[in-house]
C-alpha cells in the first residue's frame, strides 16, 4: 500500500505530493508547525489524510512539549488544535479529527492523568485515527463495488485515493473494491485544473497497481459522456452536508451536472468523518480560494499576462439533486440524503450489518 502518512517516534513522515510522479520524495514533521505547514502548501492534501494529518501533528506537538505539568500542556495543546485548525477550512476531517483528540485529552485531564499518560494516549489515537480511516475505505470500497457494473468505464476528479487518505482511498477505494470483486474497471481521470490532481496523483496511483486509466483535461469530459464512454462518475468528497450536498475539488459540480445529462450515474464515496450533519446545506460551506500563482503558473512558467486577475476557489459544491448515492463504510446511501445520512450514525456497532440503504446503480 502507498505510504501517504506514516507516525515514527520523533517525526511524522509523509510522501512529498508536490512532487510526484517525477520524484517520490518523503518529508519529516519534526513538529507541529512543520504538520500545520504540509497541510497549507499540500505536502499532504485529501479531506481524509488532512485529518489524520492533524491527529498527528497533535500528539506530535504534546510528545514535543517541555511542558512538565498538565495545564501548560493544555495551553499548548489548544493552541496546537487552533494552528492546525487554521491550515485549510473546507475539509471537515480537519475539525473532525481535531474534534476527536480534543475529547480524547479532555477526558484524560478530568480523570487526572499525568502528562507522560497524555502523551501516550494521544498518541495511540491518532494512530487509531490513522488505522481506522484505512479500514473504513476498505468498507466502502466493498459497499461501493455492488453499485459498479460489471464492465464499467469509470470517470472521477481530482485525486481521492490512497494519498488523499490513510490508504486505499474512497472513490479509488470503490474502483479497488470492484476490481477485487471480478469487475473490469477502465478509468478516466480528469487532470483537476489547476493543481492536476487527477493527471499527477490518480494516475500515478492507479498506474502503479495496473489499473487501465487514460487521463484526459478536464474539458473532454461532455465529449466522452456524449460519445457514450463512461458508465458511471466516482467522486470524493471534502465536506458532506446534511441535505447530501457535496464540496469536492473545483470542476466536480461540472462533471455532476454532464453526468446527469447524460443519464450517467453520480457517486460520491466518503468516509462518516467526512459527513457533516452540522452543516444543513451546500450553501454554509466555507470554500478555500487559494493563491493564484496556482493559476497564473505551470511550474515556474507564467501562463498568464501581469495584470490579468485570477480567481481560484479550490472547491464548489455539487447540489444533492445530481447524486445518485452516497458511498461510505456504513453502505451506499440513497436520496433523500436529508433523511438517510443520520441513520449512518445511528449505530457504530462495527460488527452489525450496515446501516446503508441501497440505491439503484
Ligand atoms: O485540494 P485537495 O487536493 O486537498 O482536494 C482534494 C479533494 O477535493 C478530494 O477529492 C477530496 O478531499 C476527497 S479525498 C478522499
Amino acid at each position: 500500500m502507498l505510504p501517504t502518512i506514516e507516525w515514527q517516534e520523533d517525526a511524522v513522515v509523509m510522501v512529498d505530493q508536490r512532487k510526484l510522479p517525477g520524484k517520490e520524495i518523503y518529508v519529516n514533521c519534526r513538529s507541529v508547525n512543520d504538520v500545520a505547514k504540509a497541510i497549507k502548501t499540500m505536502v499532504i492534501r485529501g479531506a481524509p489524510a488532512i485529518g489524520v494529518s492533524a491527529a498527528m501533528g497533535l500528539a506530535l506537538g504534546v510528545k514535543k512539549s517541555p511542558a512538565s505539568g498538565t495545564k501548560a500542556l493544555a495551553t499548548e495543546f489548544y493552541k496546537n488544535c487552533d494552528l492546525l485548525a487554521g491550515t485549510r477550512p473546507t475539509a471537515v476531517n480537519l475539525f473532525w479529527a481535531i474534534e476527536r483528540m480534543k475529547v480524547v485529552f479532555a477526558e484524560l485531564v478530568n480523570a487526572g492523568a499525568s502528562v507522560d499518560e497524555i502523551r501516550a494516549r494521544l498518541r495511540t489515537e491518532a494512530i487509531r485515527i490513522h488505522d481506522e480511516d484505512v479500514a473504513n475505505c476498505r468498507q466502502l470500497g466493498a459497499h461501493g463495488a455492488t453499485v459498479v457494473p460489471e464492465k464499467a468505464r469509470i470517470l472521477t476528479h481530482c485525486n481521492a485515493g490512497a494519498l488523499a487518505t490513510a490508504g486505499y482511498g474512497t472513490a479509488l477505494g470503490v474502483i479497488r473494491g470492484a476490481i477485487e470483486a471480478g469487475k473490469s474497471v477502465q478509468v478516466y481521470a480528469d487532470e483537476t485544473r489547476p493543481f492536476l490532481q487527477g493527471a499527477r496523483l490518480t494516475a500515478w496511483e492507479l498506474v502503479r497497481d495496473g489499473i487501465e486509466t487514460t487521463v484526459i483535461t478536464d474539458n473532454m469530459a461532455g465529449a466522452l459522456m456524449r460519445q457514450g464512454l463512461i458508465d458511471m462518475v466516482v467522486v470524493g468528497a471534502d465536506r458532506i452536508a446534511a441535505n447530501g450536498d457535496t464540496a469536492n475539488k473545483i470542476g466536480t459540480y461540472t462533471v455532476a451536472v454532464l453526468a446527469k445529462e447524460h443519464g450517467i450515474p453520480f457517486y460520491v464515496a466518503a468516509p462518516l468523518s467526512t459527513i457533516d450533519l452540522a452543516t444543513p446545506d451546500g450553501s454554509h460551506i466555507p470554500i478555500e480560494e487559494r493563491n493564484s500563482k496556482e493559476v497564473t503558473h505551470v511550474g515556474p512558467t507564467q501562463m498568464t499576462p501581469t495584470g490579468a486577475l485570477i480567481r481560484n476557489p479550490a472547491f464548489d459544491v455539487t447540489p444533492a439533486k445530481y447524486i445518485a448515492g452516497i458511498i461510505t463504510e456504513r453502505g451506499v446511501f440513497a436520496p433523500p440524503f436529508i433523511d438517510t445520512l443520520p441513520t449512518a450514525f445511528k449505530d457504530n456497532d462495527k460488527d452489525k450489518e450496515p446501516a446503508g440503504a441501497g440505491v439503484a446503480s
